[in-house]
């Protein structure tokens, strides 16, 4: 928690689009009249046909139903490419970075416009219609934004799969979106490293009940991989086969835009649902007056498309605004650890957005590798995917932005479509780790176990008391476990699964998860999806696994391991359970810690009892509370003696 407390610089609030009187106003509207609110700023997207009613929303138990602009009709690659042609056409609209320094290239709209209806027309040509789902797993390369933007023209649903995903992942989300293409590329390249796209894909395919119909493969290193006869098509055959001209299908503001998998608490990832004009809505409002967004500004989001920080602020807001976003294929640390500060001089960035863990890392190196860059351009900064710690907060402020541009911490997630809490640079007194205040319409509350609503400085569970037009709007297929997973711990109320503390200035301070999902790296995982995993081995008989704070992480993934009788802990055996791991799941789940233990700690009813797992991974053994319930207490001991060290 820190004191320190930054004043809006007076160039900010005099130029920015909201200063804080401004806020305050625009703030105190959007809560007092949302239809009226919304309905004026519905109009910053081009309608085909233009809505009457604005929002019809119930979070009622049972009967949880979440519609924006439900007569109106539009379509989202025509707001974010063709309707700034006019205008714009020959502003850059994608800088692509990519991980060798050597290429990069530019591509303004009119470009991106052509590369969307060939990417659409290539898609038509292979079956693709209205509602069907296309599984997109690509690296960041400017394709991944023309098949996004080719699915969103034509009205398909995109289900983007990050690219560190297994084939295992792959093939499950694969077969849940029930999608009959897949679009690929031969390889990856992060690095220096090539990613074995294709043949994940492959791999995935053999997953996959029945096949995957059609794999459209893009060329991007030119390996060499294996194209199955009748299945896989080269992407640039196809595109030249096809025209430059494809028209944007008219949709409903409530068809389905996307997909995305997200862990929770239990079960398998489930896909979040968003549709299209409340989605698109939501994201250019806050690209706008988060990031203050003026023409001619360069803006960068560091995430990966596979990310919903991809979709909607390197995608979807800033070219819904006509913006210049520049996409970036490789890693911060890659040729050098001052790659991020180069490209800033490279593009001259203005806007800088990304996540703690990379400023962490980057902290580790010192201030030379920053400091020998000029990031003269920069003039904001921003933080999103996890709670980012003063320590690190005051590092981006000094250093990078060398205490001249302000840090907006974004609170949100990917069923929130959109930015939920956060400051905005001109309006915003700043307080490091502190994601701050609530965005236009959003309605947080805290509230206590039993559901009763905090009032002024407080710390409980965070929930949002009304619908947004960027909220999601069902898991796919599967209302009702939407409902049961968001709507059901209070009534009448969106439940983010996160914990947060509000202080006397009404400032949010987000303290992480409540719930059993983990923040490794700003990626978002279940514990229960690891567990399964290792279960998986024919070695393991139980496995429990917990967060734990990490320096540069966030959090550790700490697994407790019971083996099948006969078998024996050994150094090997916990590498292979790490690789274990990978293999289903994808690096991002790798467990940075084993521990073999005889037994797990369980109440006579043979409950695991996580809190004490995750008491003993964080060092807090200490802190244990009452553990005469447990069905044998001497497993505590055991575990407290055993445990791995963190250093
Ligand atoms: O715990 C919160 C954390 O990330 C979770 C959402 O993860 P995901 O859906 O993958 O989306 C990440 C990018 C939006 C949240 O429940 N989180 C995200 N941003 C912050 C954060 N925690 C603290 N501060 C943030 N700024």
């Amino acid at each position: 928690m820190s004191e320190t407390i930054y004043d809006v610089p007076s160039a900010w609030s005099d130029k920015a689009w909201a200063n804080d009187a401004r806020y305050q106003e625009m703030y105190a509207a959007s809560i007092k009249d949302p239809e009226k609110f919304w309905g004026e700023h519905g109009k910053r997207i081009d309608w085909f046909k233009p809505y009457t009613r604005v929002k019809n929303t119930s979070f009622e138990p049972g009967k949880v139903s979440i519609k924006w602009y439900e007569d109106g009709t539009t379509n989202v690659a025509h707001n974010c490419v063709d309707r700034h042609l006019a205008k714009r056409g020959d502003q850059t609209a994608i800088i692509w970075e990519g991980d060798n320094p050597a290429e990069s290239k530019v591509i303004t709209y009119r470009e991106l416009h052509a590369e969307v209806c060939k990417f659409a027309n290539v898609l038509k040509a292979h079956g693709v219609e209205k509602g069907d789902r296309v599984t997109i797993y690509l690296p960041m390369i400017p394709e991944a934004a023309y098949a996004m933007l080719a699915c969103a023209r034509i009205g398909a649903v995109h289900s983007v799969v990050f690219g560190g995903f297994s084939p295992d992942s792959l093939a499950s989300r694969i077969e849940d979106s029930d999608s009959k293409i897949v679009v690929t590329a031969d390889e990856g390249l992060r690095g220096g490293r090539t990613v074995p796209l294709k043949k994940n894909v492959d791999s995935a395919n053999d997953k996959v009940k029945g096949g995957i119909g059609t794999v459209i493969v893009v060329r991007r290193t030119g390996g060499n991989v294996a194209m199955q006869a009748g299945r896989d098509v080269w992407y640039h055959d196809e595109a030249a086969k096809v025209s430059a001209d494809c028209p944007a299908v008219e949709m409903n503001a409530e068809d389905p835009l996307f997909l995305l998998y997200t862990s929770g608490s239990t079960g398998k990832p489930k896909g979040v649902l968003h549709t299209t004009a409340g989605y698109l809505v939501y994201t250019a409002i806050t690209h706008q007056y988060v990031f203050d967004y003026h023409d001619g500004d360069i803006y960068w989001c560091t995430a990966d498309v596979g990310w919903v920080t991809g979709h909607s602020y390197i995608l979807y807001g800033p070219l819904a605004n006509g913006a210049t976003t520049l996409m970036f294929e490789g890693i911060p640390t890659y040729p050098s650890i001052s790659r991020f500060w180069e490209v800033i001089d490279k593009h001259k960035v203005n806007t800088f957005y990304t996540a703690p863990t990379a400023i962490r890392s980057l902290m580790g190196a010192g201030e030379e590798p920053v400091k020998k860059t000029s990031r003269a351009s920069l003039r904001l900064l921003g933080s999103v995917g996890e709670p980012i710690n003063p320590e690190a907060w005051e590092w981006y402020h000094r250093v990078v932005g060398d205490r001249r541009c302000p840090i907006v911490d974004t609170w949100w997630q990917t069923e929130t479509g959109g930015i939920l809490i956060t400051p905005l640079p001109g309006a915003t007194r700043l307080k490091p780790g502190s994601a701050t205040r609530p965005f236009f319409g959003i309605r947080p509350e805290i509230l206590d176990a039993e559901g009763k609503v905090l009032e002024g400085a407080c710390e409980g569970n965070l929930v949002i008391a009304d619908s947004w037009p960027g909220q999601m709007r069902t898991v796919y297929g599967d209302h009702q476990r939407f409902m049961d997973t968001y709507f059901a711990t209070y009534a009448n109320k969106y439940f983010t699964g996160d914990g947060s503390r509000r202080d006397a200035d009404g400032y949010y301070w987000i303290t992480g998860r409540v719930d059993d999902v983990i923040n490794v790296s700003g990626h978002r995982m279940g514990t229960a999806e690891v567990e399964s995993a290792l279960v998986a081995h024919p070695s393991v008989s139980e496995a429990a696994v917990v967060g734990y704070p990490h320096d540069i992480k966030g959090q550790g993934i700490y697994a407790y391991v019971t083996l099948m009788t006969g078998e024996s802990p050994s150094e090997d055996l916990r590498k292979e359970l790490v690789a274990y791991v990978r293999n289903e799941i994808g690096p991002i789940a790798s467990p940075d810690l084993i521990q073999f233990a005889p037994g797990l700690p369980k109440t006579r009813s043979g409950k695991i009892m996580r809190r004490i797992l995750r008491k003993i991974a964080e060092d807090e053994f200490g802190a244990l509370g009452d553990t005469s319930t447990l069905a044998d207490p001497a497993v505590v001991d055991d575990l407290i003696e055993n445990r791995q060290n963190k250093r």
